[in-house]
């Protein structure tokens, strides 16, 4: 039987380098909080749980906790307070209480997002539950990590310790393989070394890195697993920090969807901050943002600089550039072979059926539209019900609401709506009907008919304009 795994996640510390008032942990990398992707990938690991050990903060980064869906709603999450922040070791001690004997605790940061499943399964493997595992890595610039101690120059020789930078000798500066901050340590040997930590080192802090010695004290051994990835292990300080990975997470993204045959314009140009499924055939072009829960069925093309969020889109579908599509938590549907913008709007509820066409400067909102209906420029639908085929003209608009409360508009089948054209809700506009340009419609109207509701036009003839007196 697999040993039970554990992860402990450090979320307590300041993040004063971001200089924000939000706790750092909780800073969105492709639309989500960073903690929020380490527990995703805590959760794929199939961990028995994880503890987040939170600090500053804490009472906000428990509650966004609560909230995460996904992988990570999966995973029993639970919570141990770190007051004050006393250093790493200090931090996986206040988890301790909450850790078995019989497991392994995997320690990650909550600020190091962007860690995958695959080498933690390895360092698991290496640790097997008798064996201290380290995550290490190769680096130019080595600058303010721990630095791995070996007992000779040859690459696999044994581990001795782990040296924090500022306590490091000049000589052990010199060292490029450094401490990733992610380890997997067989809890029963994890909980004495912790009892045994000091503060007595150049920050006065507890240092997690301090079991290493512990470790070869005991002749337990130390295993280094080299990751070549630095993305994967890289920590978030700073706003510019995040920038850079939100860049490489972004890549990941695109490069997941060109697998599936999408074709990006230019893969350095799409942002993904959500999940997006896609069909056969899709293209996008350059600028586009995707949020919440898109689906891009087949063939479905969208124009440069579009931002859809929690949208359906279905096959054959045009959306063309500069259009704006948000269904929040109602979500908006746009049918087969729809053509939408440019600079349209789709707003939460907007329904629409196959061969609809939206265009310029339309904003629709918690409306249905059946198949073949139009409005092509300048107009407003909210809370309508329109049926097939109907042409809704320039500049109209549906005046729902009164003030108070919404109220909706009903547009039956093969209906022309004229230009400039108010119809104030709730209002049924009769299958067939046609109404004429600058109409105010307040009544229904029957099926079949003209309707016009609008001063009549007078000519007064040979009018004369005013003119400006000269004194
Ligand atoms: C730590 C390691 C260092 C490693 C580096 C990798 C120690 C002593 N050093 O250094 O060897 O190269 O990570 O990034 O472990 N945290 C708490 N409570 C605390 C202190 C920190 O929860 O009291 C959390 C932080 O929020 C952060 C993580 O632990 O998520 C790491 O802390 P940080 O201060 O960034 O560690 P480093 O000094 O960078
Ligand atoms: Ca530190």
């Amino acid at each position: 039987m697999a040993i039970p795994v554990d992860v402990v996640i450090m979320a307590a510390g300041r993040g004063t380098r971001m200089k924000s008032r939000l706790p750092k942990v909780l800073h969105r990398l492709g639309g989500r909080a960073l903690l929020a992707h380490v527990v995703d990938c805590a959760a794929r690991l199939s961990a028995r749980q994880a503890i987040v050990v939170t600090g500053h903060g804490a009472m906000e980064v428990e509650a966004a906790c609560a909230g995460l869906t996904g992988a990570a709603g999966h995973l029993s999450l639970k919570f141990a307070r770190q007051e004050p922040q006393l250093g790493t070791g200090h931090a996986v001690q206040q988890a301790l209480p909450l850790l078995a004997d019989d497991g392994v605790t995997l320690v990650l940061s909550g600020d190091v997002p962007l860690i995958q499943a695959a080498p933690l399964e390895f360092l698991l493997a290496q640790c097997g539950g008798q064996r201290l595992a380290l995550l290490t890595l190769d680096m130019a610039d080595p600058t303010g990590y721990g630095r791995i101690v070996r007992a000779g120059a040859a690459a696999s020789s044994q581990v001795l310790a782990i040296v924090e930078q500022k306590d490091a000798t000049p000589a052990q500066c010199e060292i490029r393989e450094i401490y990733s901050g992610i380890m997997a340590v067989p809890t029963r040997l994890l909980r004495g070394w912790l009892g045994r930590l000091d503060n007595r080192n150049a920050q006065n802090e507890y240092y997690l890195t301090d079991i290493v010695r512990f470790a070869v004290a005991d002749g337990v051994p130390v295993v280094a697993h080299q990751i070549t990835d630095a993305t994967q292990v890289a920590g978030i300080n700073s706003p510019l920090q995040l920038a850079e990975l939100e860049r490489v997470f972004q890549r990941r993204q695109a490069m997941a969807l060109m697998e599936q045959g999408v074709r990006l314009s230019d893969p350095a140009r799409l942002d993904v901050r959500g999940t997006m499924t896609v069909g056969q055939d899709v293209e996008v072009d350059v600028n586009c943002i995707f949020e919440g829960q898109v689906s891009l069925a087949d063939g479905v093309r969208i124009g440069a600089n579009c931002v859809i969020a929690n949208a359906t889109i279905a096959a054959g579908a045009v959306i063309h550039p500069f259009t704006h599509i948000d269904g929040e938590k109602f979500g908006v549907q746009v049918g087969e072979g729809a053509r939408i913008g440019p600079f349209a709007r789709l707003r939460p509820g907007a329904n629409l059926g196959a061969e609809v066409h939206i265009g310029n400067f339309v904003e629709v909102k918690n409306s249905t539209m059946a198949r073949g209906a139009k409005a092509n420029h300048l107009a407003y639908l909210g809370d309508a019900t329109v049926g097939e085929c109907v042409n809704y003209g320039a500049g109209s608009i549906t005046a729902n609401y009164d003030g108070a409360s919404k109220h909706r508009t009903v547009i039956e089948a093969g209906v022309h709506i004229g230009s400039n054209c108010v119809l104030v809700a709730p209002v049924t506009i009769g299958a067939g009907g046609t109404v004429g340009g600058g109409s105010t419609i307040t009544r229904d109207t029957p099926p079949g008919a003209l309707s016009v509701a609008r001063g009549r036009q007078v000519s007064i003839a040979n009018w004369q304009r005013p003119v400006k007196k000269k004194d």
